[in-house]
């Protein structure tokens, strides 16, 4: 579904964040990114949302490579970005619309969706996720969780092959991991694939079912089924 080959980034000035990715994703899975602070890993997930492009190598989503150009074709752009749901590490940045009900209704509203059909879906999803309460609030004027519970709403009501997680816990409480955690399992169990970058190794080794390991000079380390052996920086296995 997902195929990376040999991918570098490097940000303007020079920066390194990507070195040499090569990757293959499938369906059915959920795939924890592991890494330590600036490793690359929210890069990783801006290149497969197609919002930065490799500076070498390819990036190809279900088959077709993409790239600046590819997304330039509206009609193909459109079908990528639908394809694929996420929620950044901070999700300040992805609420833009005037009330916690129109932000969920805005994804199924661009689509070929009947208008009904979108609204008892925006209901199902208000009530599946706690937010008939706040359902009438702005997005800005909620606390962190509750931005981070509409934005994994949003994501999730266009029912995307690929979901897309960012830190999901941070922020969040108890019961609001419990969902996160939740929504996870029912999504692999749909033969979705979910790709998530947590610190929280209890939380990833309950959802993820493979460990994707990245390393400090931006290359990846392995990877490896959760629960196998932990790789350590230097490809050694630590025991
Ligand atoms: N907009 C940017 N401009 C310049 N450099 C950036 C930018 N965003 C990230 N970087 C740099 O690129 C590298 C990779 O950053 P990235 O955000 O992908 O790391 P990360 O693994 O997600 O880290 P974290 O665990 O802290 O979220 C870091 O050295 C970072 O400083
Ligand atoms: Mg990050």
């Amino acid at each position: 579904m997902i195929e990376l080959s040999h991918v570098d980034y490097d940000y303007p000035g020079g920066v390194p964040a990507l070195r040499d990715i090569s990757l293959s994703l499938d369906k059915g899975h959920c795939y924890a990114v592991q890494g330590p602070n600036g490793c690359g890993k929210s890069t990783l997930f801006r290149i497969i949302l197609g919002l930065a492009f490799p500076d070498a190598g390819t990036y190809r989503f279900g088959g077709e490579e993409i790239t600046a150009r590819s997304l330039r074709s509206e009609a193909f752009a459109r079908d990528f970005h639908r394809r694929i749901g996420f929620v950044f590490q901070d999700p300040e940045a992805q609420l833009f619309c005037s009330t916690v009900e129109d932000e969920l209704l805005f994804g199924p509203a661009q689509t070929d969706l009947p208008r009904d059909e979108a609204l008892a879906r925006t209901e199902d999803y208000l009530s599946l996720f706690g937010l008939r309460e706040i359902r009438k609030r702005a997005p800005f004027t909620l606390s962190g969780g509750e931005k981070k519970r509409v934005a994994l709403a949003s994501a999730l009501i266009l029912e995307p092959e690929v979901l897309i997680l960012d830190e999901p816990l941070a922020g969040l409480d108890e019961d609001s991991q419990e969902l996160m955690a939740d929504c996870i399992r029912r999504a692999r169990s749909q033969d979705r694939l979910i790709l998530c970058a947590s610190h929280d190794r209890a939380f990833t080794g309950r959802t993820a079912d493979m460990v994707i390991r990245m390393g400090k000079n931006h290359r990846l380390i392995g990877m490896e089924p959760v629960g196998g052996d932990q790789l350590s920086e230097d490809g050694k296995e630590l025991r």
